[in-house]
């Protein structure tokens, strides 16, 4: 007998950040690694939750989502950003954004299309381009403020492209497009018959001022957008896999059977709880947003103060740092060294890029954790020494 793996699924490996965070269990280590809240989600949302469950809202939902779900992010989409979605024809709740974005890869993308992504990127979508058969195009965001190269990014564009992949806020660099990026890659969707496929699940988590533009605001672009959010970050439940996409009828359609035989539906509970979370109030956003700059700025004051060259993040709930001071030249050596010797769970920069080479001197620090947790590894940093 000759038991293999597919080809598909030897040619990425288990993801790292998810493994960082079992090495950081395992070494007792403060989790910087993976983005998750370690505070307590909002009581409201808990008890919604809890009320779905008792009322027995224990069985499948509509594959496509509840309709109190939908309804809720037709009407906070249309409210915060004036376009006009149909719930019954243009939403689709998944097991969180990470089904959404498979879902829509695989909706979307015959094997050898050509998908366009920015890197560094947030690692799913390496594995989402192999198992969807997609050949991916990458296109540099540069530091200090991670710009593109608008030429290089037209150059990525061509006769097999079927879609660009774009997160904002940006994980892992905290980069926000500016509306003049924006419609840059507007007009390339727009000239090429391209669909952009937007993961916006930062979109509430904004500093300094800095404003979250849907692509599908863009005019001619809400026909050739596929918006993927979910309640992971904006309501710190990321166990809970609820997720979504927003899209033009004839994507949906494609995306819901798609959506239905990987997983037939999200957890019908948890949806009856998103109808009441999207609902909250605007300033449920704005105390999120805030208490977060609190910890952006508390992270970067300890990092600058071990040493690291930070980029100020505008958006989401990381900081990507460069390494030089430390005398290691490899990025999985050092996060090694930080989780085993200082006690510190970051990521590898090199898990955000194709090239394992462009990530070297580079690690990523979530700040997703409550002031204890940044206080103790504030403690633990002093433990790091250069070599
Ligand atoms: C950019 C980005 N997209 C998607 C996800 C996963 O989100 P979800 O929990 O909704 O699957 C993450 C989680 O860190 C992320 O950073």
């Amino acid at each position: 007998m000759s038991v293999r793996a597919s080809q598909k699924a030897s040619r990425f490996t288990e993801s790292v950040i998810r493994e960082m965070t079992r090495l950081a269990n395992l070494h007792g280590a403060v989790n910087l690694s993976q983005g998750f809240p370690d505070f307590p989600a909002p009581q409201e949302v808990k008890e919604a939750a809890m009320r779905a469950v008792a009322a027995d809202v224990n069985q499948y939902a509509i594959t496509w989502g509840a309709r109190a779900l939908r309804e809720a992010i037709a009407r906070k989409f249309t409210a915060l950003y004036g376009v006009p979605v149909d719930p019954d024809r243009e939403v689709t709740v998944t097991c969180g954004s990470t089904e959404a974005m498979i879902a829509a890869l695989l909706a979307l993308v015959d094997p050898g299309d050509e998908v366009v992504v920015f890197e560094p990127f947030y690692e799913n979508y390496g594995p989402d381009a192999i198992l969807s058969g997609a050949v991916p195009r990458f296109v540099k965001l540069r530091p200090p403020d991670w710009r593109f190269d608008p030429d290089e990014l037209g150059r990525a564009f061509g006769a097999k492209t079927r879609a660009i992949v774009l997160n904002t806020p940006n994980n892992p660099t905290g980069k926000v497009f500016s509306r003049v990026e924006l419609d840059t890659i507007a007009e390339l969707c727009l000239r090429h018959d391209v669909v952009a496929i937007t993961d916006e699940i930062y979109e509430h988590i904004l500093f300094d001022a800095a404003v979250h533009l849907p692509m599908a605001t863009l005019p001619g672009m809400a026909e050739r957008t596929i918006t993927i959010n979910g309640m992971s970050k904006t309501y710190s439940v990321t166990g809970w896999r609820v997720g979504w996409t927003i899209a033009p009828p004839a994507l949906t359609g494609a995306i819901r059977k798609v959506h239905d035989f990987l997983t037939v539906g999200a957890p019908a509970p948890l949806q009856e709880a998103g109808a009441l979370a999207l609902s909250l109030p605007a300033a449920y956003y704005r105390d999120l947003a805030e208490a977060y700059a609190g910890r952006r700025e508390r992270l970067l004051k300890m990092l600058e103060a071990a040493g690291f060259v930070v980029y100020r993040p505008k958006g989401a709930y990381y900081v990507m740092t460069e390494i030089d001071a430390f005398g290691w030249d490899d990025d999985t050596a050092f996060a090694r060294h930080l989780v085993q010797e200082v006690g510190i769970a970051v990521v590898p920069g090199s898990s955000f890029y194709q090239d394992p080479a462009d990530g070297r001197r580079q690690v990523r620090f979530a700040f997703c954790k409550k002031e204890a947790t940044l206080a103790e590894a504030e403690r633990r940093l002093a433990r790091l020494k250069p070599r």
